[in-house]
């Protein structure tokens, strides 16, 4: 780890109560570490599709009775299917399933995957999380 800097941030005082009110919610004992993890936050996810190495989950919520759907889906999905580590499925009820997808790829094609399953019609939600590898945060 490299060397620990100290410095010191001007902020409106409503905007810092605000600030430490969700940070001891979330359980962030000290203002340095929900300020880093937020930093850590800001720089992977404004940058993660450039990196050469990301790992990460897409979540989708789809209705499994929309015509064609879970067939659309899979063959994305087998399209992509060096980059998929792992399915989960999940049926949320009657008409709508949860589907976890890990991934690991370039920024870019994980991007592009997650992009291609989540316009797909009748996919309700869909998320992508993804985290750069090899890299010292
Ligand atoms: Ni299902």
């Amino acid at each position: 780890m490299s060397q620990t800097v100290r410095f010191a941030v001007s902020l409106d005082a409503k905007l810092l109560e605000n600030f430490d009110t969700q940070r001891l919610k979330q359980g962030y004992e000290t203002r340095s570490e929900a300020v880093r993890d937020l930093i850590r936050h800001k720089l992977i996810s404004d940058n993660w599709a450039q990196h050469d190495a990301v790992m990460g989950t897409i979540t989708l919520v789809y209705d499994h009775h929309a015509t064609e759907l879970p067939e659309k889906l899979t063959s994305i999905q087998h399209n992509y299917h060096a980059h998929i580590l792992s399915t989960m499925h999940l049926h949320l009820d009657h008409h709508h399933c949860l589907e976890v997808i890990a991934v690991k790829g370039t920024g870019k094609d994980i991007q592009t995957l997650a992009d291609k399953l989540i316009s797909v019609k009748g996919v309700k939600h869909g998320k992508l999380t993804a985290t750069a590898i090899g890299q010292d945060f």
